[in-house]
């Protein structure tokens, strides 16, 4: 079983990782180990990584797993010119799951057609990036869960680099199986692509999508979940946004405000310490929902 698109995901999936993540969680980074389960990992990254690349290690390590890192694809004979199929077909025989980040869109599916174990999409371009999305959504649900609510009905600002953000379209792309709000705030320039768009309203047609240039005070005092993008420099994509204190003020008490990281200067750092800055959270939560994936996909 691979994990390319959220596209692909029902609720029976996604509640069935949550759950796992939450065991996870509980065991407090000390869950059991199956020695019997013992498993090679193949971290494939042809794209920087810090999160997705570190989490993914340690999840592994945590279960009891080996994990084979190739980080610098410079040192591997992708520098003799070997194409993504046959590094993939060579890793796939000596790993039993590759976690897969490449610069190219759809590279995670040219990838499924010819790899023997399963591929798990960290990142194609400014494609899609399916794990991050799960803990964001983790992230909400566990927010939710504590205050008696629910993920349909809330409000979802996304904001900043629409275009090239692939966690953008990732969260899209699962955002249609709830009944919720969404509001895009982006430059006129790096506007969602019109094929997410399709894709991604296709599903529901009671989805409400409203999109903006700028954070406006009154969509501040709607949103419940503002997840913010930076600009993706390396893709090409140029602006200048940052979150004010006006814009701030402005802001709910209990609503959150989410990154996926790395981040520039979007989110200024004197925000760090409000209560309504999540996005250290979804860092802790990723290596949960990594753990609660692997178990997935290795049992
Ligand atoms: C994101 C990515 O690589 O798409 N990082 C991540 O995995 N947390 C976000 C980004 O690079 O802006």
């Amino acid at each position: 079983m691979h994990l390319l698109s959220t596209q692909d995901m029902t609720l029976a999936d996604i509640e069935r990782i949550f759950n796992k993540a939450l065991v996870k969680e509980k065991e407090h980074f000390r869950p059991k180990i199956r020695n019997s389960a013992k498993k090679i990992l193949a971290n494939l990254f042809y794209e920087p990584s810090t999160r997705t690349s570190s989490s993914f290690f340690s999840a592994a390590t945590k279960l009891g797993h080996t994990v084979l890192q190739i980080n610098e694809v410079k040192y591997s004979s992708v520098t003799k010119g070997e194409t993504l199929e046959d590094t993939i077909r060579t890793i796939s025989q000596y790993a039993d799951a590759i976690v897969l980040r490449h610069p190219d869109i759809g590279a995670a599916r040219t990838a499924a057609n010819v790899s023997d174990v399963p591929i798990i999409n960290a990142g194609d371009g400014a494609g899609e990036h399916p794990t991050q999305t799960l803990l964001d959504l983790y992230t909400i649900w566990k927010k939710c869960r504590k205050q008696g609510k629910d993920i349909n009905g809330l409000s979802i600002t996304l904001m900043g680099d629409l275009k090239n953000g692939r966690t953008i379209h990732s969260l899209l792309n699962i955002l249609r199986l709830y009944n919720v709000k969404i509001t895009l705030v982006s430059p006129d320039n790096l506007r969602l692509p019109e094929s997410v768009y399709r894709d991604s309203t296709n599903f529901n047609e009671g989805r409400r999508i409203a999109e903006e240039p700028t954070l406006t005070e009154k969509i501040c005092q709607d949103t419940d979940v503002l997840y913010v993008k930076r600009v993706q420099k390396e893709r090409g994509s140029v602006a200048e946004y940052q979150l004010t204190n006006e814009q701030v003020k402005h802001f709910k008490n209990d609503m959150m405000v989410m990154h996926p990281l790395p981040r520039n200067e979007e989110i200024p750092q004197w925000f760090d310490n409000d209560r309504r800055a999540y996005y250290f959270e979804q860092i802790k939560n990723g290596l949960y929902i990594r753990m609660a994936i692997l178990e997935d996909i290795f049992l």
